[in-house]
């Protein structure tokens, strides 16, 4: 009886990671030369887990680091290998991303990482830099499923699901099939996206709640129209904001405009006194979570796939009224 309940329980895992893998496969367009993983230890595992598959000790991989998550990334890489700073923009505060004729690309890197969103300064890739016959790595945690994205430029992505995919514990890898010829032999077996390929994400428990959860969400967005209705409203959403900091001096936008991010949209007021006055009165009109990353300061308006139009609309008036009173 306990065998039979285990295989039922295997099989509607299977079932439940097919479905996943399907809605995502779809909306994405992944191609089926990519592997989908659903892992646990989040976005900061992956930190760790990609240069112990991919970095050799002797070799070294390039890192562009445009915001706080790609120091961190770069923080685990160091501790597998080299790192060379293809390109930082850490001196203007991580306000932009840099122009490709910035990045110091070397050819026989690993990999070149990127973080497509970084979501404490809400500075956003644009358009993918080129980096020839070297893979592209990135995290787009932060902004997964809110744009189309052109999976077959990048080798491997990897994203924690918590901001557009579904809850927290799952974190989604995608990855190209001829990378797993790269893996060195002898990593331990969790650690090691060949496991978690053979085993179709089974090789342990998985967080199948969540996985489940991702299958609706990606039905969800499909109700919507897909990826580019998701995307459109996604702008949406971001020029309203945007637009009402560029009409006034009293609002200041964090990201360069080229940069702007459409999921994390950061700016300052005049004075941390009036950030701190904006906060609470916003929070006691049920606008919470508005206070920037400490290392940014001012606001910060996460603004994800489930955040609705009428909530941005309900900040821009709050934003007007505070100018008004406090301008
Ligand atoms: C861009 C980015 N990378 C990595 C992380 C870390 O993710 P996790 O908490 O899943 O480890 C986050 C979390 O917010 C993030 O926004």
């Amino acid at each position: 009886m306990l065998v039979q309940l285990c295989c039922l329980c295997r099989f509607w895992k299977d079932e439940i990671i097919g479905q996943a893998d399907a809605g995502l496969r779809d909306l994405l367009s992944i191609p089926t030369n990519y592997h989908i993983l659903f892992l646990q230890g989040g976005a900061s595992l992956q930190f760790s887990m990609l240069p112990m598959n991919f970095l050799p000790a002797d070799g070294t991989a390039d890192y562009v680091v445009t915001g706080s998550w790609g120091k961190k990334a770069v923080k685990e890489a160091k501790r597998v290998g080299g790192v060379n700073i293809a390109a930082t923009t850490a001196d203007g505060g991580f306000t932009r991303v840099p122009s490709l004729d910035e990045i110091n690309l070397n050819p026989q890197a690993s990999y070149v990482h990127i973080t497509t969103n970084e979501t404490i300064e809400g500075v956003e890739w644009k358009q993918e830099p080129a980096t020839g016959d070297v893979p592209l790595v990135a995290d787009a945690s932060s902004d997964i499923l809110s744009h189309a994205i052109p999976v077959d430029q990048y080798a491997l992505i990897y994203a924690g699901a918590q901001k557009n995919m579904g809850p927290s514990g799952v974190t989604l890898v995608i990855l190209r099939d001829d990378l797993l010829q790269r893996i060195p032999d002898g990593l331990h077996t969790m650690l090691d996206y060949r496991t978690h390929v053979e085993n179709k994400s089974l090789f342990n428990t998985p967080n199948t709640w969540g996985i489940y959860i991702i299958n609706l969400v990606c039905k969800w967005i499909k109700d919507k129209g897909g990826i580019s209705a998701m995307e459109r409203e996604n702008e949406q959403k971001a020029k309203l904001l945007y637009d009402a900091i560029d009409a006034t001096d009293f609002y200041r936008g964090h990201a360069d405009a080229d940069a702007r991010s459409i999921m994390n949209v950061t700016y300052r007021l005049p004075s941390e006194e009036l950030e701190k006055k904006f906060t609470t009165e916003a929070t006691a009109q049920g606008m919470d979570g508005l206070k920037g990353h400490r290392s940014v300061g001012g606001i910060r308006a996460s603004i994800y796939n489930a955040f609705p139009l009428e909530g941005v609309e309900t900040l821009v008036s709050f934003m007007k009224e505070f100018e008004r009173k406090n301008g």
